[in-house]
């Protein structure tokens, strides 16, 4: 191999990590309690309800076939909004919960290996129904938004924090996916990273098939600038940080 660079690099993507790993000596197997499934919040924070209706009978549908035979990367929006019903439907999919067992521990709508759910997602929001412009993030286990701040220039500041893609600007919303690497390290300690990256595609997949349900469309974005986007996000970039966006909106029928 010319680079030795690439052969550290791939290494990332094997699993012989885990034949290293004393699992005995885990944070799990010596008796530590789990961390919390969802990033903890101020009892004074502003929350917005978001609809549940499992069944989402008022969301136009498209068959699993159609949704899958039609998914593509949109990267041209229409200048229509969300609403927030499309919004908490889209959130359900990518990260809803499907069966709560304690605080600690619950199955979403997608699968996280070893059910560790170690990501977040937060919202830059442009152009939703009944939500201000600016920073959210999303609360699985209440099924809630959480209103995070407003920022001067948001629309900018996304561009530019993607490197200068255009899109993000043009979209009602966009998802961002941070880790919280501990809630996975907990249990697989070094094994940990890979997985969150695979659980990450899961979540982006399940985007994409619904907004085939609503009319809309989304581009997974892997390209942007770290440290611009966790600032952005106000979040520390070590026991946190950004690991995928995808930007959605209204597309042509
Ligand atoms: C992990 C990942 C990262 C991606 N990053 C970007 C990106 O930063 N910018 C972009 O325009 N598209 C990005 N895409 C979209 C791909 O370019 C797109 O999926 C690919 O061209 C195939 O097109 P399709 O999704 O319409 O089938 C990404 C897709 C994936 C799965």
């Amino acid at each position: 191999m010319k680079n030795p660079l690439l052969e550290q690099y791939r290494s990332f993507l094997k699993d012989t990590v885990r034949k290293r790993i004393d699992f005995s000596q885990t944070d799990q197997s010596r008796g530590i309690a789990p961390p919390p499934i969802e990033k903890p919040f101020p009892r004074e924070a502003s929350l917005i309800d978001l609809s549940i209706d499992e069944s989402w009978k008022d969301i136009p549908g498209a068959s699993l076939v159609e949704a899958i035979k039609h998914r593509k990367s949109h990267r041209t929006f229409l200048n229509r909004s969300l609403t927030l019903y499309e919004l908490s439907f889209l959130l359900w999919a990518t990260q809803g919960i499907r069966h709560l067992i304690d605080r600690g521990h619950a199955y979403r709508t997608v699968p996280s290996a070893g059910c560790r759910h170690a990501l977040e997602t937060y919202l830059t929001v442009l152009n939703c129904e009944g939500l201000e412009p600016g920073v959210y993030r999303y609360l699985p286990l209440e099924h809630k938004v959480l209103f995070e701040f407003t920022e001067d220039r948001l629309k900018e500041k996304i561009v530019e924090a993607v490197f200068g893609q255009t899109y993000p600007g043009k979209a009602a919303v966009t998802f961002i996916w941070t880790a919280i690497p501990y809630r996975m390290e907990w249990r697989y300690d070094l094994a940990a990273h890979k997985v969150i990256a695979i659980d990450a595609g899961h979540v982006c997949q399940n985007l994409y098939l619904a907004c085939e349900a609503i009319g809309a469309g989304t581009c997974a974005i892997a390209a942007y600038d770290q440290e611009a986007l966790d600032r952005l996000l106000r979040i520390d970039g070590l026991e946190e940080f950004t690991v995928y966006l995808a930007s959605v909106g209204k597309v042509k029928s």
